[in-house]
């Protein structure tokens, strides 16, 4: 039975029935039987891929690492209603009356799913800006009294400084032009003849592909040419000097194109970096029509006016918004001290900071007060366009944010993309990215989803979307009185208060040990939001917190301590766990041994490891995932005080083991995941880590140190033969194929065990 469900959706009446179902009360409905690897794989692979279009909750605040909503709706779904999963999953449901946690809420992806079926939802994140998100994601907005004050405040901000972000049409002479970025490289001066050396990797503004011609700045004169070769670009069509592709610097060297002069950069003791504005894309309505490709010009003197003029603008302000905060020693904030920048504030330039500030003066003059807390989260939204650290992507033409990967990338292109933000007139389309309108449209989408959610089905290489009525996400439903209880807490989880057997579920997605600096990331945003916003949880200066879990070597958090913590938190919500019920959790890390303080967590917890099922959760393409070994698969962790095991999932050995990472792999790859032996690896630490804490269970020592627990699991995964002998046994024929279907594990996934065939714990 377990496997035949795994498998895929199995036939069953079509009544649907929504009393809550508990999978010990009849062992027909429960995660372990009911879930669906390849229905939800497949759908998890489709929704990274777009996330804001399957969940466009998201789109509320930026949060890193979020999983796949539609894997948290699988679950729940599993765990909760009739089966089969992939009916379930594309009908309305309403859970009145399911209490479900999630300890580590993050960006709030399994509370927001919990919610939105109608459970009651208790959430905890240390991070005082994950509590803001989820709230705001959460909670019900009157949209239309949003979308005015929005509206009003771009218009006032266009009066104010549109401007600034106008230019010259080089091709009609409008004197309107909207920029839609502004493209700045770092510089430096020349130690030997004074002259401020451009820090450019290369001369190519934008490759061709989405302008019809690549774009070459000269390297003398700073004027655009078009160019159809890279091989051979041609002149300048300014100064007629010959273009060239390579820049001036690379690998933190560099040479003076005035004198040839050889030096190194960064330099930290000269502040932060300094930049030169060295092209501008533009929109121009009025030539739009006549006019192939992007525009773009080299800034003349009008542009680089505007821009001093902002700074005096600045300058005459007494600053209400901008902060002034210093930015602390970190694992990731390093990069940013190594480049001079001492205080977050300088990583805008004047124009930005000018913006921002006059924003924020709008937003905190707003009277609503839900209406202005949704702004003043737009505002921090923002910010990761709105910094020198964003950089030009000069394939894609567009901007790349600050936190377009898991850390501060400085880059020695910059794109300041218009603060406004462009849209067409009479029309609500936007034109670039990066700018306030851009922000509210999208924000307008995340919380009409709330309203209205839907889920997108896929057959037949077509797309549909089906519509939920009686689903909503908030904590009062739209137009109605209608409630349920949504309790978020900006606190560790380590200190949750929650009377024992209280919760019906635990779904949670906690820190992957060192894999995000939430806190030091997420400052970036905290600083200039606590300005806007009056709450409790904003009170510290930083959202560093001694209590969040993570490694972090300058904090010197280790391996020991991430256990201890997790620890605590499991506990705490194990003993509010009604017996039997779900704790449900995803991990995913490249190395076995950052496995273990799970598998200590859940021992030291009473839960017992029911399933360890994989789910895509990342996108291949990601920025952040690379190397071959990398991987997209997580493992999602059940866990149970008592229940049943199916006795077929019980290997002991690496041969065993590796039958079970085949069928898994064959279950991917039936869901069009194509399967490498990074993944295969991660699947197979989930069945290494199930099976350690199930041999462990009956004689845990939740007493012993933290290092011989640790040690105690380790030993155990060795004895089961660890990563190697595991993976010597699976065989290199499944992976890295894109073949579906296939006979591997054929006979076992037919096997129809019985009740005799689980064993009770
Ligand atoms: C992987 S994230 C969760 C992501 C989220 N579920 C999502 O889908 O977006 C883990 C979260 O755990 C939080 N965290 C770390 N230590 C914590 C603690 N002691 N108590 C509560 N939350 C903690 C971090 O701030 C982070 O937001
Ligand atoms: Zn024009
Ligand atoms: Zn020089
Ligand atoms: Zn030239």
């Amino acid at each position: 039975m377990l496997n035949g469900s795994r498998r895929g959706p199995t036939t069953q009446g079509s009544l649907f029935d929504e009393r809550i179902r508990s999978s010990d009360a009849d062992g027909a409905v429960g995660i372990e039987r009911a879930f669906s690897v390849p229905f939800i794989a497949e759908l998890a692979l489709k929704e990274k891929q777009i996330q804001q279009n399957i969940r466009p909750v998201i789109a509320v605040h930026k949060w890193f690492a979020r999983r796949p909503g539609t894997l948290f709706r699988g679950l729940l779904l599993s765990e909760f209603a009739a089966p089969p999963l992939a009916e379930a999953f594309f009908r309305p449901h309403q859970l009145a009356g399911v209490r479900v946690a999630d300890p580590f809420m993050g960006g709030g992806t399994p509370l927001f799913e919990a919610n939105r079926l109608g459970c009651h939802v208790f959430g905890w994140d240390v991070n005082p800006m994950a509590w803001w998100v989820v709230r705001q994601e959460i909670e019900h907005l009157d949209l239309e009294a949003y979308e005015a004050a929005a509206r009003g405040i771009l218009d006032k901000l266009e009066r104010e400084q549109g401007d600034l972000y106008s230019t010259d049409c080089q091709e009609c002479g409008a004197s309107n032009a909207a920029v839609k970025y502004f493209v700045w490289t770092k510089a430096i001066d020349c130690d030997d003849c004074g002259e401020q050396i451009p820090l450019l990797p290369g001369y190519i503004l934008a490759h061709a592909g989405r302008h019809p011609r690549n774009v070459l700045i000269c390297r003398r004169c700073g004027e655009l040419t078009e160019a159809e070769s890279l091989d051979e670009p041609g002149c300048c069509r300014g100064c007629g000097e010959e273009l060239v592709v390579d820049g001036t610097a690379s690998r933190g060297r560099c040479t003076c194109p005035n004198c040839d002069f050889a030096t190194t950069y960064p330099r930290p003791e000269c502040g932060p970096p300094i930049h030169r504005m060295v092209a501008i894309e533009y929109h121009c309505e009025s030539c739009r029509g006549t006019h192939r490709g992007r525009f773009f010009k080299r800034p003349d003197a009008a542009d680089l006016d505007r821009f001093s003029s902002a700074g005096r603008c600045l300058a005459d302000l007494a600053l209400r918004v901008v902060p002034d905060d210093e930015i602390p020693d970190g694992d990731e904030t390093a990069r940013l001290h190594r480049w001079g920048y001492r205080r977050y504030r300088e990583m805008f330039n004047p124009r930005q900071l000018l913006g921002l500030e006059r924003l924020g003066r709008h937003i905190l003059g707003v009277e609503d007060e839900r209406v202005r807390n949704a702004l003043a989260t737009n505002f921090s939204d923002l910010l990761r366009y709105q910094n020198m650290a964003c950089r030009y992507d000069r394939r894609a033409l567009k901007s790349l944010d600050v936190f377009s990967v898991h850390g501060f990338p400085v880059g020695l292109v910059q794109c300041e993309s218009n603060l406004l933000g462009i849209q067409r007139p009479g029309t609500r389309t936007n034109v670039g990215s990066g700018g306030w309108s851009n922000i509210v449209q999208k924000f307008l989408k995340a919380k009409q989803y709330c309203d209205e959610p839907f889920e997108v089905r896929y057959s037949n290489g077509r797309k549909s979307l089906i519509s939920m009525p009686g689903e909503w996400i908030g904590d009062r439903r739209n137009g109605s009185d209608e409630g349920r209880v949504v309790a978020l807490h900006a606190g560790s989880s380590t200190e949750a208060k929650l009377s024992e057997s209280s919760l019906d579920a635990v779904f949670t997605d906690p820190p992957y040990f060192a894999n995000v600096q939430y806190a030091e990331l997420m400052d970036f945003c905290y600083v200039w939001l606590r300005r806007l916003v009056t709450a409790e949880a904003f009170r510290s200066h930083s959202t560093r917190n001694p209590d969040e879990l993570t490694g972090n070597v300058t904090l010197n958090r280790t391996l020991e301590h991430f256990t201890e913590g997790l620890s605590t938190a499991y506990r705490c919500m194990g003993r509010a766990l009604k017996p039997g019920r779900p704790f449900v959790f995803t991990y995913h890390h490249n190395r076995l041994d950052a496995y273990y303080p799970v598998a200590v967590a859940l021992l030291d917890a009473g839960l017992v490891c029911t399933a360890s099922l994989p789910c895509p959760a990342e996108m291949g393409g990601s920025i952040h995932i690379h190397g071959t070994e990398s991987s997209i698969i997580d493992t999602v962790f059940v866990s149970r005080s008592t229940g049943r095991v199916a006795r077929r999932e019980l290997a002991d050995d690496a041969t065993s083991i590796a039958s079970l990472v085949r069928r898994d792999v064959e279950l991917l790859r039936e869901g069009s995941v194509r399967v490498t032996n990074g993944d295969a690896r991660c699947v197979a630490f989930g069945h290494l880590i199930r099976l350690a804490i199930w041999n462990l269970r009956s004689n845990w020592d939740a007493g012993a140190a933290v290092e011989k627990k640790l040690a105690r699991i380790g030993r155990e995964v060795d004895r089961l033969g660890g990563w190697e002998a595991v993976h010597a046994n699976i065989g290199a024929d499944i992976l890295q194929s894109r073949r579906r279907g296939g006979t591997i594990g054929e006979a076992e996934l037919a096997y129809d065990g019985g009740v005799d065939d689980e064993v009770p714990f």
